[in-house]
Order: structure tokens, then C-alpha cells, then sequence
């Protein structure tokens, strides 16, 4: 059994980054800059961003956070990313989710420039992975595609099972997983997907990004799978300084041995997002998506 390592993974990514924003500046560019909105101050949402700035820190990124109450209006927040979207200093922009109720993730989201968006969540950008034309692959499909093809692992003609259609995640990953060049054959499977176990037995490669605490069991998975877990669940622990600890969507413990790779919980899928986020930042600020 071999572990996924998204940490040493995603360290070579960003080496990778950092070499060339080294190289951008030393030719006169300007260095790449990512804009962070984060409304509220949910303690995921908080950790993420943070993650994000200090990310781009390593690798020579200028970076922006500006910061909302929960009160903020949709508008002032809309008039926010428009200003933002004018800025030729600011070569991507994300909004963490989630937001608060009152605010439409749908109209934020559709209002951010799809040639800033290195989150790939507006529509022209989801569209564009669909058709497999130039565009802005989300960051957490990303780092599960880099990381299947870092460690060699082999797709044409397996079966991969997608668990969980998010737009974030499930949902990308399976039109990525079935693109030319990777062809697996492609289930995604939902809360309403019958024998689910059955399906998951025939799998080469489980993907589970359904978002419950160790839902994968060793009795769902055939030997020598590969199994990515996109879940990051925060549960109460007494063990740690934070009073939580991350669990994932897989029963590592039990699941493991059966496979021939694996993503551990945290340190796997996880550093992997960060630095796919850095990698779409750098193509937006080198034109290399959309030119103009
Ligand atoms: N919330 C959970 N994951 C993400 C992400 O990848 N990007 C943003 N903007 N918000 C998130």
C-alpha cells in the first residue's frame, strides 16, 4: 500500500510555483496576486483563508484579504468583486464559501470575471471543463489529478467511482476522470444511488466526496484500489491543542491494507487544493487560460 503524500506532493508544487513567479519577475512581469473575500468568521472558512495567504507567501504571490461581517449586504458585496474585477493589479479572486444565507452564492460567484476565477466556479469555466477546452479546473479536482499523475497511477480503461456531486468536487472530478487521456469509466454516485456498495466493489479508483465521517468501509472496496478521500470533517477531540481534529470520507484504518493507494486524512487531498489554487493564480496572471 502506497500513501497519497499531498504534503510533499503539494511542497513540490509550490517549489515548482515559486521558481517560476522567480522567473516572471526577474523578466519585469509583475508579481502573480490573488484577492481573498471572506465574509464572517467561521472557524473552517478562517483556517482556509489563512492557509491560502500564507501559501501565497511562499511562493512570491502578493495577496489581498478583504474581510466582511455576516451583516454585508449582497450588493456592497456584487460591487465589491466589480471593483476587484477592474483591478489590472489582481490576476484571481476567490469568495470563500459557504456564505451566509441571505447572500446568493450563485449571483457572487457568476459576478466574479471567469478570467479571475482560479476557483473554476463560474459557469463559463465549469462549462469549458465540460467541453475540455482552456479553462479554470476547481482546486480540489485538480490536486487529485495532479496527484494520479505524480504517482503514476494508471486510469485508461479502469473503473472510477465518483461519491457525491457537488459542483465543487464530485461533479468536476467525474467529467475530468472521464477525459481524453485519462478514460476511466465513469459512476457518480449520490445519496440516491442504489447498491452502492456493488458499484463500489467493481471500482479501480474510489473517489469519496460526500462529506460523512468515515463513510467508506473495507467491505466496499476490492484489493488493490486506489482511494482518494476528499473529506475533511472537523470533530470535537480532546487529544489536540485546537479541541478538533480532521476526519475523512474513508475508514483509513481498515481500508488501507486492501488498497494499493490510498490519500490519507489530513495531508493528503487536502495541501493538494492549496497549491492548485496558487498553480490557476500564476496561469491567470501569465495569460495562459484567457489572453486578453
Ligand atoms: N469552501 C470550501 N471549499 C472551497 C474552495 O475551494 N473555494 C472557496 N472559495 N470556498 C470553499
Amino acid at each position: 500500500m502506497i500513501r497519497l503524500d499531498g504534503k510533499q506532493t503539494s511542497a513540490t508544487l509550490k517549489r515548482e510555483i515559486a521558481e517560476q513567479v522567480e522567473q516572471l519577475v526577474k523578466a519585469g512581469g509583475k508579481q502573480p496576486h490573488l484577492a481573498a473575500i471572506l465574509v464572517g468568521n467561521d472557524g473552517a472558512s478562517e483556517t482556509y483563508v489563512a492557509s491560502k495567504v500564507r501559501a501565497c507567501k511562499e511562493v512570491g504571490f502578493k495577496s489581498s484579504l478583504f474581510r466582511y461581517e455576516t451583516t454585508v449586504t449582497e450588493a456592497e458585496l456584487l460591487s465589491k468583486i466589480e471593483d476587484i474585477n477592474s483591478d489590472r493589479d489582481i490576476d484571481g479572486l476567490i469568495v470563500q464559501l459557504p456564505l451566509p444565507k441571505h447572500i446568493s452564492e450563485e449571483k457572487v460567484t457568476e459576478k466574479i470575471d471567469p478570467s479571475k476565477d482560479v476557483d473554476g466556479f463560474h459557469p463559463q469555466n465549469m462549462g469549458r471543463l465540460a467541453l475540455g477546452s482552456p479553462c479554470f479546473v476547481s482546486a480540489t479536482p485538480h490536486g487529485i489529478m495532479e496527484l494520479i499523475a505524480r504517482y503514476n497511477i494508471q486510469t485508461s480503461g479502469k473503473k472510477c467511482v465518483v461519491i457525491g456531486r457537488s459542483n465543487i468536487v464530485g461533479r468536476p472530478m467525474s467529467i475530468l476522470m472521464s477525459q481524453k487521456g485519462i478514460d476511466t469509466t465513469v459512476t457518480l454516485c449520490h445519496s440516491r444511488t442504489q447498491d452502492l456498495k456493488e458499484i463500489c466493489l467493481e471500482a479501480d479508483i474510489i473517489i469519496a466526496a460526500l462529506g460523512k465521517v468515515e463513510f467508506l468501509k473495507a467491505d466496499m472496496v476490492k484489493e488493490g484500489a486506489t482511494v482518494i478521500d476528499v473529506g475533511i470533517t472537523r470533530v470535537p477531540s480532546d487529544k489536540t491543542k485546537s479541541g478538533w481534529k480532521l476526519l475523512g470520507d474513508v475508514d483509513f484504518e481498515n481500508v488501507a491494507p486492501k488498497c494499493n493507494f490510498i490519500t490519507p486524512v489530513p495531508g493528503g487531498v487536502g495541501p493538494m487544493t492549496i497549491a492548485s489554487l496558487l498553480f490557476n493564480t500564476l496561469k491567470s496572471a501569465k495569460k495562459e487560460v484567457y489572453n486578453s
